[in-house]
């Protein structure tokens, strides 16, 4: 209630009348909540429709052009001509300082805002809310689950992972903006035959030596040479026609190993221990490059066998299990699900499976976490998988399966560096810096001002392969182009971080205390200037009309940028709807063509001061929602490059 006093002042100041609030709304932390309400307020008035209805009636517009918000008369549930109605509702509407003009369409009526309305509003909330401009507290004392990246260890970490991280590391941050308690976890792969099979390898042909150094290249090596072993063994028992012996050959030992260590033996775990730790230490710096810190590292060996025995129980008593030659499975088909088949949940040995560790995590996940809400970030190759486990716990009698959700991806066709095929996380941050390395080296002068350039080609690059990857909707494949990535041109990371970096070096060469920014005159005439001015002028006629078109035209240019500016706000709240990181890409590539496209009409250096502080105002806004939105997607935004 507070802010909203404050915000009522604020706008007393300004000269308008707050609207009354819509529970649920946020028109305090989001200008666009703010001109919803006054616009709900005003279709009620006219209409005599109720307030809320209004309210949800208003939809998004993509495109500038058709408005900031738009409302389908029929979603008024009126009756009547509709198209002569929006006519008549669009010449009565009082605009009452929030809006420019109200346009009847068809059935449907467009608000556009007034520019000297947000100009006023949101450019000082930009500067004094800072980082936190488009923070709200929507999710204000509930807790997210996001199990992103899990990786296998001894596996490599293919692109699968790669977007499984940068997608998770996203949506995180996403929810934390909006006032969600966020647990990051990863779920190693870290449990399976595969364990025995790296064990048995590792004693043939591992070194704690270069354990130490390098845990999960080193665990990778031995893992495809034991894997050699198990196949040329393989081939030979075919060739001979000589089975092979569970107790010598090495696919038995494997296979032996493991089952100690679902036992608790603890020689057999002493070693899976060391391997996993160190590899979790690597990991750790690793995802630090990309701005990620998990909560917790947790992974399918941990698991409780009690869980796991309770989970058969209760997949017994609700009569979901079906036995076949030994081995237990659900079968959808037989409980009316057949597109979902079946699937195994324990094997004949009586060893666990994946799907059986999901479902026990699950449940552990739940008393120990409480989540209001659990993401699952995982490739749309797992959609049955993931459909499997999901329906199963919900025919189980957990309620809470409702709040779990599946955001998956495609795949990525085509990603390798210049030694070969991608098999580690390092490899891609390693070429993408060394890549970017050279191209900064290209332009000597530039490079020789760069205070750190190995950091900057680090986080340039690192953009680079993070917007390529979320560029597009999250089930689209792309294919992996480095140069395309890595241009400066077109929409890519390195394009985002030099229009921060230029946005970055307008304010140093102004060189001008916030303060002094922030008390700045916002007013359009003071910003754009005025016909008056011109006219006062007394030019000749040729030079007067030109002078007018390049008023004109920066009026356009500002009144399009500061109707995008103040949409970041919602934007974050409608990508945490669709969980499509695109989203947010797709705004910020809109947010700096604009700002560029204004800037070039709008000089900053060399004005008088008045107008000087008014641009750089303006300017300096774009830069921090620019700022916000690259590290909303993980990405640290550079000062110079
Ligand atoms: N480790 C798995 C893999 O690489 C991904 C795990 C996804 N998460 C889950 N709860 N099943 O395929």
């Amino acid at each position: 209630t507070d802010v909203k006093e404050d915000l009522s002042e604020q706008l007393s100041k300004l000269h308008l009348q707050a609207p009354e609030f819509i529970e649920g709304s946020y028109p305090e932390y989001n200008v666009v909540d703010l001109c919803r309400n006054y616009i709900a307020g005003q279709l009620s008035k006219l209409t005599g429709v109720d307030k809320k209805i209004a309210y949800d009636s208003l939809a998004w517009s993509i495109v500038l052009e058709k408005g900031d918000l738009i409302v389908p008369l029929p979603r008024l549930r009126l009756k009547g001509d509709l198209v002569q109605m929006a006519k008549d509702l669009a010449a009565k509407f009082e605009l009452g300082g929030f809006l420019d003009h109200v346009a009847p369409v068809g059935k449907f009526l467009q608000f556009f805002f007034s520019p000297k309305f947000l100009l006023n509003v949101v450019t000082p909330d930009v500067l004094k809310r800072g980082a936190k401009y488009g923070s709200a507290p929507l999710g204000k004392g509930k807790t997210v689950l996001v199990e992103f990246s899990s990786p296998n260890i001894a596996k490599p970490f293919h692109a699968g992972h790669l977007r499984s991280t940068i997608i998770g590391g996203f949506l995180s941050n996403l929810y934390e903006r909006l006032g969600w308690k966020v647990i990051r976890m990863n779920y190693l792969g870290d449990w399976g035959k595969q364990f025995g099979v790296l064990a048995v390898g590792f004693n043939k042909y591992g070194s704690d030596e270069e354990l130490a150094k390098n845990p999960i290249q080193h665990l990778f090596e031995v893992y495809v040479k034991i894997n050699q072993d198990i196949a040329s063994e393989k081939e030979e028992a075919e060739k001979t026609g000589i089975p092979l012996d569970e107790k010598t050959s090495t696919d038995g030992q494997a296979r032996a190993f493991f089952k100690r260590m679902e036992q608790g033996d603890k020689e057999a775990l002493k070693l899976w221990k060391k391997f996993r730790e160190l590899s979790i230490t690597k990991y750790i710096g690793t995802y630090g490059r990309l701005n990620i810190k998990y909560d917790v590292y947790s992974g399918e060996s941990q698991v409780s066998q009690k869980t796991m025995d309770m989970v058969m129980e209760q997949l017994h008593e609700k009569k979901l299990i079906h036995e076949d030659k030994g081995a237990l499975l659900v079968d959808f088909k037989k409980l009316g699900k057949k597109k979902l088949g079946k699937v195994l949940v324990q094997k004949t040995d009586g060893t666990s499976l994946y799907v059986t560790r999901d479902l026990g995590a699950a449940i552990e996940r739940k008393n120990k976490y409480n989540f209001d809400k659990m993401i699952y970030v995982i490739a749309s190759q797992q959609d049955l998988h993931v459909k499997q486990f999901f329906t199963t716990l919900k025919m189980m009698g957990y309620k809470w399966a409702d709040d779990l959700i599946h955001v998956n991806f495609g795949m990525v066709l085509g990603m390798s560096t210049r030694k070969g095929t991608v098999v580690f996380l390092d490899d891609i941050l390693e070429n993408v810096q060394e890549r970017m390395l050279e191209i900064m080296q290209k332009n000597k002068e530039k490079f020789a001002q760069v205070e750190d350039p190995k950091e900057v080609a680090d986080q340039i690059g690192i953009s680079a392969v993070m917007i390529q990857d979320m560029q597009a909707k999250r089930i689209n494949n792309y294919e992996f182009g480095w140069d395309r990535m890595l241009s400066s041109e077109g929409d890519t990371g390195p394009y985002l971080q030099y229009a921060h970096s230029r946005l970055r070096s307008i304010e140093r060469n102004c060189n001008i205390p916030p303060e002094d920014v922030l008390k700045a005159d916002m007013s359009l005439d003071n910003i754009c200037g005025t016909v008056e001015q011109i006219k006062k002028q007394n030019l000749d006629k040729e030079e007067e009309e030109k002078q007018l078109k390049n008023l004109a035209l920066r009026i356009e240019k500002v009144t399009a940028l500061i109707r995008i500016m103040a949409s970041y706000p919602d934007t974050l709240r409608y990508a945490s709807k669709n969980h499509e990181p695109s989203t947010i890409v797709t705004y910020l590539f809109k947010l700096t063509h604009q700002f560029s496209s204004t800037y070039k009409v709008l000089r900053v250096m060399g004005e008088p001061r008045e107008i000087l502080l008014a641009r750089l105002a303006l300017f300096s806004s774009v830069r921090q929602i620019l700022n916000n939105g690259m590290r909303v997607l993980g990405i640290t935004p550079v000062e110079r490059m």
